[in-house]
C-alpha cells in the first residue's frame, strides 16, 4: 500500500478540476499547482453508496470532525486502506456521514477561534496520521533487525513461561496421567524439554525449520522427538496421544504466519483454524485431552494497548492492537534481546476463549469442555476438552 494519497473523491458542491463541459478550470490548476494532475480524482453523487463498498472491501473509515465521540488525531492509529471524510467548509460533516466512520479524529483548539478551516484540518491530520503509521509499519518490519522472529519469540517464551509454568502444566496433565504429548507449533522446544524431564515422551512438531534447528541443538532429550512438519500433516504420525497441545497462540496465529496487516484475510484464517483442530483432535487418544489457548480475556478487555517487557537481557517496547472488525491481532516490537537488535510484529486472528470454546465444541466435538486456571500462564487463556 502507497504511503500517497492514491485517489480524491469529490461530492456535493465541491469544484473540481474540470468545469461541466469537461474544460480545465485555470483557477483550480493555479490553486493545485498542477497536481490535479498527479492525483486520480472522481466526482460522486453519493458518498454513501461509496463509504458502504469501501467499508465492505475493510478500508479504515477515518472522519476528521469535531463530535461528541470524537478522539484527538494524534492518537488514532490507522489502518491501511484507509478512506479520509472531510466535510463542509461550515456545516461540517453530515452525522449520516459520521455514522459510518470507524474513528472520528478531532484536532484540539487554542485560541478563541472553534475550528480550522477544513484545508488546513486535513492537512494537519493526514500529515500526522500518515507519519504514526509508517513509523509503526517500519518498526514491523524486520529489516532492521539482527535477531529474526522467530529466535525473538523462542528467547521470550524460555523467558515468560519458564520452569515455574512448566511445573504447574506438568502438574495439572499429571492429573490426567499423561505419559504421551504432542505438541502442534513446539517452537524452540523448552516446553517439551522441561516435560520430558519430567518423564513425558513428547513429539514436537512446527513448519519452521529455524524453530526446529534450534529445539533440536538446544532443547533436546531422549524422551523428545522434533519433527520439522505442518501440524495439517499431522495424520502422518502412526500414534495417538494422551494429550495434543497447542499454546502460545500458536492456533491464532497460524492463521496470521503468512499475512500481514495488508492482506490479512479473515475468513480464511478461520478456516485453517476450523482444520487445524479437527486435525489435532484426531490424534488425541479416546479419553485424552486436546489443550489450547488464546489471548487472555484481561488482554482482550484492554482492547490494544502498550506493551513493555523488560526481563533479564530482554528489553522490548511495542504495542498490541485488537482490530474487532478484520478479527486481527498485531503485535509490534522493537529492542534488545540479548545485546541483539529486534524490531519486527506479526498478525493473527483476534479470538476471546468464549469462541475458542465454541468452535471446539462444534468442531470437535467433545465429551467435556472447561478452561483451566493457571497462575503462571500470564498471556493466555488454556482451554481444554476431553475426548
Ligand atoms: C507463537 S509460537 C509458539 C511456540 C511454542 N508453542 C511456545 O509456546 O513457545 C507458534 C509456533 O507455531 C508454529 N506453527 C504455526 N503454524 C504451524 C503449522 N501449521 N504447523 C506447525 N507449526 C506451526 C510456528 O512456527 C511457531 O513456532
Amino acid at each position: 500500500m502507497d504511503d500517497k494519497v492514491t485517489k480524491i473523491f469529490l461530492s456535493g458542491y465541491t469544484p473540481s478540476p474540470v468545469d461541466r463541459f469537461g474544460v480545465e478550470r485555470k483557477d483550480f490548476a493555479k490553486v493545485a499547482l498542477n497536481s490535479q494532475k498527479t492525483v486520480a480524482w472522481e466526482y460522486i453523487e453519493n458518498p454513501i453508496n461509496l463509504i458502504k463498498r469501501l467499508e465492505k472491501e475493510r478500508f479504515h473509515i477515518v472522519a476528521i470532525e469535531q463530535a461528541k465521540n470524537s478522539v484527538d488525531y494524534k492518537k488514532v492509529k490507522i489502518k491501511k486502506p484507509v478512506l479520509f471524510l472531510v466535510g463542509n467548509e461550515v456545516e461540517g460533516i453530515p452525522q449520516k456521514f459520521l455514522n459510518l466512520a470507524d474513528v472520528v479524529a478531532e484536532i484540539p483548539m487554542k485560541g478563541d477561534k472553534e475550528s480550522l478551516n477544513v484545508s488546513v484540518a486535513f492537512g494537519i491530520a493526514l500529515f500526522r496520521m500518515l507519519w504514526e503509521y509508517k513509523n509503526m509499519t517500519e518498526n514491523s518490519h524486520n529489516n532492521h533487525s539482527e535477531i529474526s522472529l522467530s529466535r525473538e519469540w523462542i528467547f521470550l517464551s524460555e523467558k515468560l513461561w519458564g520452569d515455574t509454568f512448566i511445573s504447574e502444566l506438568f502438574e495439572f496433565l499429571n492429573n490426567y496421567k499423561v505419559k504421551t504429548l504432542l505438541e502442534c507449533g513446539c517452537g524452540g522446544g523448552h516446553t517439551l524439554k522441561g516435560l520430558a524431564e519430567k518423564g513425558v515422551k513428547c513429539v514436537g512438531i512446527d513448519n519452521d525449520e529455524e524453530m526446529i534447528n534450534y529445539a533440536q541443538n538446544n532443547n533436546s532429550h531422549p524422551l523428545v522427538e522434533y519433527i520439522k512438519m505442518n501440524w495439517l500433516d499431522s495424520r502422518l504420525i502412526n500414534q495417538t496421544f494422551d494429550v495434543v497441545m497447542c499454546r502460545g497462540n500458536s492456533l491464532s496465529s497460524v492463521a496470521g504466519w503468512n499475512m500481514t496487516k495488508d492482506n490479512f484475510d479473515k475468513n480464511k484464517a478461520e478456516k485453517l483454524m476450523i482444520e487445524s483442530l479437527e486435525t489435532m483432535f484426531k490424534k488425541v487418544k479416546n479419553g485424552g485431552l486436546l489443550y489450547m489457548d488464546t489471548i487472555s480475556q484481561k488482554e482482550i478487555e484492554q482492547s490494544g494497548g502498550k506493551l513493555e517487557i523488560n526481563i533479564d537481557g530482554i528489553s522490548l517496547r511495542g504495542k498490541i492492537e485488537h482490530d474487532w472488525k478484520r478479527r486481527m491481532r498485531s503485535i509490534y516490537g522493537s529492542g534488545v534481546i540479548y545485546g541483539k537488535k529486534f524490531s519486527g510484529g506479526n498478525t493473527s486472528y483476534l479470538m476471546t476463549p468464549d469462541e475458542l470454546v465454541f468452535l471446539i465444541k462444534k468442531f470437535c466435538n467433545p465429551s467435556e469442555i472447561w478452561m483451566p486456571i493457571f497462575k503462571n500462564e500470564i498471556m493466555y487463556q488454556p482451554v481444554c476438552a476431553k475426548k
